[in-house]
Parts: structure tokens; sequence; C-alpha cells
């Protein structure tokens, strides 16, 4: 196929000639229109230009001409008879070639669970381990060794789901449930691994809740746990503090309010500047220019004492935030049930770049 001419102008034409099996319907036409056209082929031009040839050279040169188009010719028919053949087969089995190729989708990672994974590192980078426990937990484990007690409202069939099963044997006892935050899993840790202790826990968690535009009732929650000799609350709060600044911004304003859980003593809640307005005030922060993003607290002693920790010796603190709401807070989501649709529409605005891929 890729005998010279002996003319450089003509051999380099060659490679088309070989490139002329790679090439589709369209480039076919269009390569055969480039080379043999009758107004602007190549070869047509070559040819043309024979005559004006000094006559020793004219009839070497015109031949050389022929031949070349004579290969050409045949390649190109060659490659039509190929791109018929395989266009009859693939209609045969029913193969529609002319349909534009449908595009490859890229998976790229949930808005939450990129929150989630920003969350821990962000807590990694100081020291803290991940930790994870059960969806389905017993009622000790989630309100009684948390020091609810036994008539709160928290365990009322409107707020928790619990499973129609006995419970599991060997299990601290009680009825089954959906856990309702991820606390149970600090008795958990404490339990299986004494003091010190860091841990982040990320996990699902459950409630008897209506699925409106800010409620779920199944939604992510990270529990954070620091036990150690020594630990106050400048520990918590320098901890917190830290986190807002890595996760929103260096400048990001935090205030501590203080709350109540039955399972830290003192509680309080952490709000910091509203990321939308940055403090003015705006629809997403009930113009109190803050949001609350987490509710944290030293670690009550009834909690040490259910978890075989010394509170002589002991103290801790905890925190457990949503990343659902983290993740609408940061970015404007003004409503919950859009993290949970699945909508491309939606979720392809947190994927620059990566939305879909080349045609395959
Ligand atoms: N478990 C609490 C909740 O779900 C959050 C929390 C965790 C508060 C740890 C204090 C300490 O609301």
């Amino acid at each position: 196929m890729t005998d010279p001419t002996g003319y450089p102008e003509l051999d380099a034409l060659l490679p088309r000639l070989e490139a002329i099996p790679r090439l589709d319907m369209d480039a076919l036409a269009s390569e055969l229109i480039a080379i043999l056209g009758r107004k602007n082929g190549a070869l047509t031009d070559a040819l043309k230009a024979v005559p004006s040839l000094p006559l020793e050279q004219r009839k070497a040169y015109g031949a050389a001409v022929n031949q070349l188009k004579a290969r050409f010719e045949a390649g190109f028919a060659a490659r039509r008879q190929a791109l018929d053949g395989e266009r009859r087969r693939a209609e045969a089995a029913g193969v529609d070639l002319t349909m534009p190729a449908r595009r490859r989708w890229m998976g790229a990672e949930h808005p939450v669970t990129r929150v989630v994974d920003e969350i821990v590192e962000i807590f990694r980078g100081i020291g803290f381990t991940v930790a994870v426990g059960p969806e389905v937990e017993t009622d000790w484990y989630n309100f009684t060794a948390l020091n609810f007690p036994a008539d709160h409202p928290a365990m009322d069939l409107h707020d928790t789901l619990y499973v129609d099963a006995p419970p599991v044997q060997g299990e601290q006892g009680g009825r089954l449930l959906l856990r309702t935050h991820t606390s149970p899993v600090q008795i958990r840790t404490m339990l299986e691994s004494p003091p010190p202790v860091r841990v982040v826990i990320p996990g699902l968690v459950y409630r008897n809740d209506p699925f409106d535009a800010s409620h779920a009732p199944a939604f992510s929650q990270i529990e954070g746990l620091a036990v150690d000799e020594g630990i106050s609350f400048v520990d918590l709060k320098a901890t917190l503090v830290h986190f807002a600044h890595q996760f929103f911004s260096a400048e990001t304003k935090v205030r501590f309010r203080p709350s109540f859980f039955p399972f830290t003593e003192p509680s309080a809640e952490m709000d910091v500047e509203c990321q939308l307005c940055h403090g003015s005030g705006c629809p997403a922060c009930k113009n109190t220019g803050w949001m609350e993003i987490l509710g944290c607290g030293m670690v009550h002693p009834a909690v040490f004492e259910h978890s075989g920790v010394d509170p002589e010796r002991y103290t801790g603190w905890a925190f457990g935030m949503g990343p659902h709401r983290i993740t609408m807070l940061r970015y404007g989501i003004p409503d919950i049930r859009l993290l949970y649709e699945g909508d491309m529409r939606f979720l392809e605005q947190f994927v620059p770049g990566s939305k879909m891929a080349d045609p395959v």
C-alpha cells in the first residue's frame, strides 16, 4: 500500500491512502472529494498539471499520478463496501448506527456525603478516629444510658420509631428502635475502649417526623466525643471553633448559647455567622444573622457511670451535628427534600466539571 511513487508531492498523499480503512461514512465522502473531486481534488489538480510539464517528464509523471489515482479509487471502493456491509449487518440486528451515541454518566458524591467526609477529615487532622454503631438500637443505649429519664418525651411513639422485634440476645436490654441520634455510640465506644477517647461518629438517625421542607424521617449526624484526664470546656470550645474555621472560613464568627441535653452538663448550642448574609440578616437565618449547627456539652457523670468510666478521674465533652442541615446552610438550600430526591438537575450543581462526561 505504501509503495512510494518517486514524487514527493504524490508521496505526501500516501498517509491519507493508508487512513482510508479507518474513515466513517461521512469522512469517506469528504475525503473522496478532497482527493478525486473534479474541481479541487488533490489528484485531479496533479493530473491537470501534466500537459504543461516538459515532454521528458510528462509520461512518467502522468503514469505515477494515474497509478496513485487507481490506488485511491480501489481504497475508497473497498472502504465503502466494508461500511455498507457493517450497516447491513447492524440493520439486520436491529441496530441503528445513525442514532447519536448515548452519553456516559459519571457518578459523583452526593453533597451531603461530601460534607460528611470534609467534617470527618477536619477531625482526623487533629487526632480523632472514626467509630460507627448500629442503626437499630435498644432503648438502653439510645436513652437510658444517656441519662434520659424513663418518661422523657423523646421516647414517645410520636418521636421514636420502634422496631417490632424481640431485643437481641446479649445486648443491654429494652425495646428495639431506630436510633434517634448517634449519641448511643458514645456509650458503645467507651464500653469497648476505655479513655483516652477521641472519636467522631458519622451515621444515619431516624425520627418519627413528617417529611417536609425542614424535617426528614432519616438524616445524617456526626457525633464527637473526647474523654481524658483534665479535659475542660475550653477544649470543647477551642476544638469546635477550630472546626468552624476550617469548614466554613477562618473569618466565620461563632457563638455558644446555653442549652439542655440529658447527657451533657453544662450543655450548649453552637451558632455560626449566617453563611449567606454574613450576619446582616436574611430569610435563611430568619433575620438573626446566625445559624445553629450543633449541640454540645461536657459529658454527664451518669453517662460515664453507664459506660464504665470513672467520673472522678475523667472528664470529657461531646457534640452532635447534622450534615444534612449543615449542607443546607452552607449552600442556601431551602428544602431538605431536595437532598433526597436524586434529581440530577439539582445534584449536578454541586459537581462542576464532572456533570456528564464524553460521548462513549
Ligand atoms: N444527640 C443530640 C441531638 O441529637 C446532639 C448532641 C450530641 C448534644 C452530643 C450534645 C452532645 O440533638
